[in-house]
């Protein structure tokens, strides 16, 4: 039933919008025969570790995906992040510069890497780390730089480029949410000393876990490789720092059947990008984030600014948004520098950082989200926004 009055609501009493929740991840199965037919490789030649022929595979098959000379797989996107940090990080040094408007726990990998976060302002409008406000931050102490691309389209790749080499700073990117995009026409995956990917579940691509890092050094691959496999030299002893971080054959298999759907997928989630423009469009105080369709787009994530004229807080809507099983999330909020942290960071105020954290939301989207369910949850924003006097009044109460 629709909803047509305040009191329709869920979070005024009404009877939650979807039995099932709608979702921000993507959570697209990889097709099941696909998924088969690439664990046989290992399954049936007896090959369950250490010779790794659908890990090999994988490796073969994103390094031409993303256009470089290797990819090296590792366990999660998490372990992919602090081996690059670990590998690149200028000896003797002890920060690494970052966004603080980002994932949520970039801080905590650089922690592990044995580094000491320091946090740099966004841009205005890619909502990426600022090439600006990185020059300004760049010290004695200064290690390595890492750029996010953000959920929607990416950072100035090419400008974290031309810095890095200014300044002889090695550059690291997460590439997670970019995984498919372009920026000026070039595949994420070749920029900076190297980028990392995610076979998170919630993924582009889904290998159920798994991540990965892909460089264009061979130098660099090899000790990548090597990081992760004990920090074993070629006799087998320990020549450097090392972790057991490998991906295992079944999420491999995942991940390439996840990669032999992802045009399909791009398809599908365009429609529901597409929908979203349609009943967005000329809602009072919702801006969409567009993504910028001049570059290659995965079109997997959709993001929405709540602008001066919405009539509520970010965190009021996202909390109305819950209670109809509408799980939109507050985007990358709080921001890192103001979260607790068990270890040491290097903080200063980020007024735009702390202003943009309040303001954006991550809809629904992926798989399980159509475009029936789309126009559904347009609709209750606009009713929300309509009884907003209603909303507060009720907070009010409660308080
Ligand atoms: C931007 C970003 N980087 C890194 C990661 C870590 O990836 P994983 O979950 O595979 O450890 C995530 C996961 O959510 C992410 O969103």
């Amino acid at each position: 039933m629709p909803k047509s009055s305040a009191s329709d609501l869920a979070v005024l009493g009404g009877a939650p919008l979807f039995d099932r929740p709608r979702s921000t991840s993507n959570l697209v199965s990889p097709d099941a025969d696909a998924f088969l037919r690439y664990s046989r490789l290992f399954y049936e030649g007896g090959r369950h570790t250490n010779d790794e022929p659908v890990v090999r595979l994988m490796e073969q098959r994103f390094a031409r995906f993303h256009g470089t000379h290797y990819c090296v797989a590792i366990c999660n996107g998490f372990w992919a992040l602090v081996l690059g940090i670990k590998a690149l990080a200028l000896p003797g040094r002890t920060e690494v510069l970052m966004p603080s408007l980002t994932y949520r726990r970039l801080a905590d990998v650089v922690s592990w890497a044995g580094l000491v976060p320091r946090f740099c302002e966004v841009d205005r409008s890619s909502l990426a780390i600022s090439p600006q406000r990185v020059e300004d931050e760049i010290g004695e102490q200064t290690a390595l730089i890492i750029g996010v691309h953000p959920i929607v389209n990416c950072c100035d790749a090419p400008a974290l480029e031309a810095l890095s080499a200014r300044h002889d700073i090695p550059l690291l990117f997460d590439g997670v949410e970019s995984v498919y995009e372009t920026v000026r026409g070039r595949k994420v995956g070749s920029f900076g000393f190297a980028e990392c990917f995610s076979f998170h579940a919630s993924k582009l691509m889904n290998g159920f876990e798994g991540g990965y890092l892909t460089t264009n050094d061979a130098a660099l691959a090899e000790r990548l490789r090597a990081m992760r496999d004990f920090g074993a030299g070629p006799d087998g002893g320990v020549a450097q720092w090392g972790t057991r971080a490998a991906m295992s054959e079944i999420h491999a298999a995942a991940a390439l059947a996840a990669l032999d759907g992802l045009e399909a997928q791009v398809v599908r989630n365009k429609a529901r990008y597409r929908a979203y423009q349609r009943v967005l469009r000329g809602m009072t105080g919702v801006r969409l984030l567009e993504f910028d369709e001049n570059e290659r787009c995965s079109f997997k994530n959709i993001v929405v600014e709540l602008t001066d004229e919405w009539p509520l807080s970010r965190d009021m809507t996202v909390a109305c948004l819950n209670a109809e099983r509408i799980l939109a999330r507050a985007y990358y909020s709080p921001p890192l520098h103001l979260k607790q942290a068990g270890y040491r960071t290097i903080n200063k105020s980020l007024p735009l950082t702390e202003f943009l954290a309040q303001r954006f939301i991550s809809m629904p989207c992926g798989h399980f989200v159509d475009e029936t369910d789309i126009e559904a949850i347009a609709a209750t924003l606009s009713l929300i926004a309509a009884s907003a006097h209603a909303i507060e009044a009720a907070k009010d109460r409660e308080a």
